[in-house]
């Protein structure tokens, strides 16, 4: 495990606190550019686990390291959306898109940061569950607003910040994505947030929904050196899981929870902090998965 801590030299990437002397030295990010947008779905049924911590972040280091992001924004409450500095405005999300066929890439908005774009949530998406529930082709809705995007070939990535549920919206972006990333938070109660989800994504597999869909890799969020429980937590997810866990473990640290506050993700934050590291360093392991 390459656990990110502010006095180590972190993965596979060169970036070393030592003394207050700071060294970066990270190697250049690549996606494979014959491969076309790489959708992902960041998902875990549970709330508080990192998913939007996640999304965020990754969202950003992926765009500052040259690649097109959009992050799409899934869930009502709009955390992303707000993490990245942008208001809840009215209208502004993806509701009409799913419901009406009205096009998703009018609501597609640039953020403050180069490469990185968003389509944001509010309030209204509340209501989507039941109004999707009730239409035609409703599982698919997301999947097929989101093709004209992909078509247009703005996008190397996009990251979808799913809600702490397995609603039809969630549903949606499942059978919309080549791939799920799963945050795992390093608590007693982590592997039951994921069997769920395993299950689910096998039934979308052999259900015809959507047979491609893959889990790209699971995520350990909130990591606390201190305690013996982190440590239990990651070895026992590592047996279940083996290498689909990312060898970057997020750890808990303060800057990261206060950075959504200010509108930005942690390397625009506190660039040098363990948290910026450790997303960073997590991004430079997705994108080889992403290349795979
Ligand atoms: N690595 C971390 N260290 C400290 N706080 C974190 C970390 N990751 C997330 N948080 C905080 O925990 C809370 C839940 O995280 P969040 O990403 O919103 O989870 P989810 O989207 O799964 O509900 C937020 O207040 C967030 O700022
Ligand atoms: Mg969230």
């Amino acid at each position: 495990m390459k656990f990110v801590s502010s006095l180590c030299v972190i993965g596979p990437s060169v970036i070393v606190r030592l003394a207050g002397f700071q060294v970066e030295v990270s190697p250049p990010l690549s996606l494979n550019p014959d491969v076309p947008t790489h959708v992902i779905a960041v998902a875990n049924q549970k709330g508080g686990v990192g998913k939007t911590t996640t999304a965020v972040n990754l969202a950003a280091c992926l765009a500052a390291a040259g690649r097109r992001v959009l992050l799409f924004d899934l869930d009502p409450q709009a955390n992303a959306t707000s993490g990245l500095g942008l208001e809840k405005i009215e209208g502004a999300s993806c509701y009409r898109a799913l419901l009406d066929d009205s096009p998703l890439l009018e609501k597609i908005q640039p953020t403050a940061f180069e490469n990185l774009q968003i389509i944001p949530s509010e309030v209204d998406l509340c209501g989507a569950d039941i109004d999707l529930a009730r239409a035609e082709d409703h599982l698919l809705r997301v999947q097929r607003a989101l093709k004209p995007v992909i078509e247009s070939g703005r996008f190397d990535v996009i990251l979808m910040d799913c809600a702490p549920s397995l609603g039809v919206l969630t549903l949606n972006s499942f059978a919309a994505a080549h791939s799920l990333l799963v945050p795992l938070q390093c608590e007693y109660y982590a592997l039951e947030g994921i069997s769920m989800i395993t299950r689910l994504l096998n039934q979308l597999r052999d259900g015809g929904i959507n047979p491609g869909l893959k889990l790209i890799g699971v995520v350990m969020t909130m990591y606390d050196a201190r305690t013996k429980l982190s440590q239990q937590v990651v070895s026992e997810v590592r047996q279940h899981f083996g290498e689909l866990v990312f060898e970057t473990t997020i750890p808990r640290t303060t800057r990261l929870a206060e950075a959504p506050s200010f509108g930005k993700p942690i390397i625009h934050y506190d660039k040098y902090s363990a948290g910026a590291a450790a997303y960073e360093v997590l991004a430079q392991e997705l994108a080889r998965r992403l290349d795979q």
